[in-house]
């Protein structure tokens, strides 16, 4: 996944291009670039570095520009460098692109363009189309632009501007997202909304196969393949330039590990309408998770919450689901699809092909209007706030609250619990953001024990039932932001061969909530304890301490010393928790 950028207007592009990277950066930052235009021609400057590292190279004042692109890189073809970080050209330089996605018959265009003398710089996918804008030129931009779009396959969001007209940028959007920020006398592209922000509230978005022609005082959406004008709603964004900010903290993920009592608040508030989705989904024979990662996670403990009240269903990573459990879908399933982003390709591939089958789909997410919410027959937003760091905090918790209430209501609609019960959870749940801020205060503890444990290259997680994905989680994180080795078990696997890993001073995280399996949990502590390992134990009596609760509601509550610990484990080995390396924020890739 990466970040493109536009402006168009009065002001200095250069310095508003950078400005824009910087706050998309999340999506990705192995290098950047910036291509500006003016009456004198088009100034490009790239390279490998953060954005921050190719800004302090490039000297804003000096490029007198007031049109521009850029790109923030995540790479998929070709490593990071200069030569191929976006934009770019054409041979002539006449025509220049920045691009997020996968061009996947790129191999046989650029094979194509080679032997009608076409000379590449790059090793990128990208590469192909200015040089396809190019081939296709005669008299018009917008044209040839048009005309290479449909002869791309594989997902695109384009920035693209030329020497011949200076006066627009050309966009278009397919499987990757893509947004106008309307301003006065000026517009901006990004795309996510965090770029914008500073801006404007008021976007566009467009849709797959849309693709527009942007002025400082104009935007036209149009159907690639018609060349139609399309009407598109001005929509306005929900969330304030201080939540897409640090606003103090010294990372995005520790702010929003702080933003979880907040989210959980806000997904509670957000269940208007929860009640009709659980009747709707009790008109259906079988019922799958579905997601990638941490978003996973919230899908494998809505599984096991559901068999808590003896309704069967499945958790499928997404990436395993489209290629088999696909097999199996029809029109008597309902997929509940869950993603913080709504852009993650593997989630959206599977919600295509089992929407082709007639299955129902239900999407939890977090981000307004992305692609998963616009292919989904019902959605549920969990209204976390923007989360810019890569390791997903705030919307785990948002994911599991939602999930948590729409599964009472599913397990009250069959019968299986009454409603007096499902007022007292959803009352518990009322209670938690309170909860989730009593371990917060326990941060310097949860600091101490992290910086005692920083030096270990070995983690092991155990949890059993709903606390299984709250194992997998917390593994996760140290993996994801540490890059220390992590594994998860449920806990009566360890005596199951991994135990034979145990030996003195390896940690083992043991999630032991106050339920009908805290003796089994103990034990599998004993065992643990025996080989001389580490325990930390998460629970109301445990190392990682945490007030009173339902179980049923402990994942949610659980989970949260597992961020602290993980976000502090990378601090201390000196990391940046928010940037973690080869990963972004939103994979919309396969
Ligand atoms: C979690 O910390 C990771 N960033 C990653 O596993 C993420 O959860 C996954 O890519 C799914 O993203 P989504 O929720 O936006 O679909």
């Amino acid at each position: 996944m990466c970040g493109i950028a536009g402006y168009i207007g009065d002001r200095n592009a250069p310095e508003i291009l950078f400005d824009m990277l910087k706050r998309l950066e999340y999506r990705g930052y192995d290098s950047a670039g910036i291509a500006c235009i003016s009456d004198q021609g088009v100034t490009v400057f790239k390279d490998k570095g953060k954005v921050d590292e190719v800004r302090g190279k490039v000297d804003c004042e000096k490029i007198l520009s007031k049109t521009g692109i850029a790109h923030t890189r995540w790479a998929t073809h070709g490593e990071p460098s200069e030569y191929n970080a976006h934009p770019h050209s054409d041979c002539t330089g006449r025509f220049i692109v920045a691009h997020n996605g996968i061009i996947e018959n790129y191999k046989d265009l650029r094979a194509g363009l080679t032997g009608r003398g076409h000379k590449f710089e790059s090793e990128t996918d990208t590469e192909v189309i200015p040089h396809l804008i190019e081939e296709l030129y005669t008299e018009s931009f917008e044209a040839a632009f048009r005309e290479a779009l449909k002869k791309l396959r594989g997902s695109f969001a384009i920035v693209a501007i030329s020497t011949l007209e200076p006066d627009k940028i050309l966009i278009a959007r397919k499987d990757s997202p893509l947004i106008v920020g309307l301003g006065n006398g000026e517009n901006f592209i990004a795309s996510d909304t965090p770029a914008i922000l500073p801006n404007t509230k008021k976007i566009l978005i467009l849709d797959d196969f849309d693709y527009g022609v942007v002025t400082k005082n104009s935007v036209a959406i149009k159907d690639i393949q018609t060349g139609d004008e399309l009407k598109k709603k001005v929509q306005t964004i929900q969330w304030n330039i201080k939540q897409a900010e640090k606003e103090g903290y010294p990372h995005f993920m520790l702010k929003e590990i702080f933003e979880e009592p907040e989210a959980v608040k806000n997904a509670i508030k957000a269940l208007k309408g929860v009640e009709d989705i659980a009747k709707k989904l009790t008109r259906y024979k079988r019922i799958y998770f579905v997601a990638c990662g941490t978003a996973s996670y919230a899908g494998l403990m809505g599984k096991y919450l559901l068999e808590r009240f003896s309704i069967p269903s499945d958790a499928v990573s997404a990436s395993e689901f489209r290629y088999s459990t696909i097999n199996t879908i029809d029109s008597d399933c309902a997929i509940i699809a869950v993603s913080q982003s709504g852009e993650t390709a593997d989630t959206i591939a599977s919600v295509k092909k089992a929407k082709d089958k007639g299955a129902y789909i239900l999407s939890i997410v977090n981000v307004l209007g992305s692609t998963l919410t616009r292919i989904s027959d019902d959605n549920i937003y969990t209204y976390s706030g923007p989360e810019i760091a890569v390791a997903s905090t705030k919307a785990y918790l948002g994911q599991m609250t939602s999930i948590t209430v729409l599964g009472l209501y599913l397990a009250r609609e069959f019968g299986k619990i009454d409603g007096d019960y499902v007022n007292e959870i959803i009352d518990d749940i009322s209670n938690l953001p309170g909860k989730i801020q009593q371990i917060l205060s326990n941060e310097d503890e949860i600091k101490e024990l992290a910086r005692k444990l920083s030096d270990k290259d070995i983690f092991f997680y155990i949890g059993r039932r709903l606390n299984y994905p709250t194992a997998l989680e917390g593994a996760l994180k140290i993996k994801e932001i540490s890059y220390v080795h992590a594994e998860a078990y449920p806990a009566g696997e360890l005596k199951h061969g991994p135990l034979a890993l145990l030996e003195k001073g390896v940690p083992v995280v043991a999630i032991n909530p106050n339920d009908d399996l805290l003796e089994k949990m103990d034990s599998n502590i004993q065992e643990a304890r025996a080989r001389n390992a580490i325990i930390l134990v998460v629970g109301e009596n445990g190392d990682l301490k945490t007030p009173m609760i339902d179980p049923l509601l402990s994942p949610i509550l659980y989970v949260v010393p597992l961020h602290l610990f993980a976000y502090y484990i990378s601090v201390f080995k000196g990391l940046d928790p928010d940037k973690p390396r080869n990963l972004a924020k939103s994979v919309t890739v396969e």
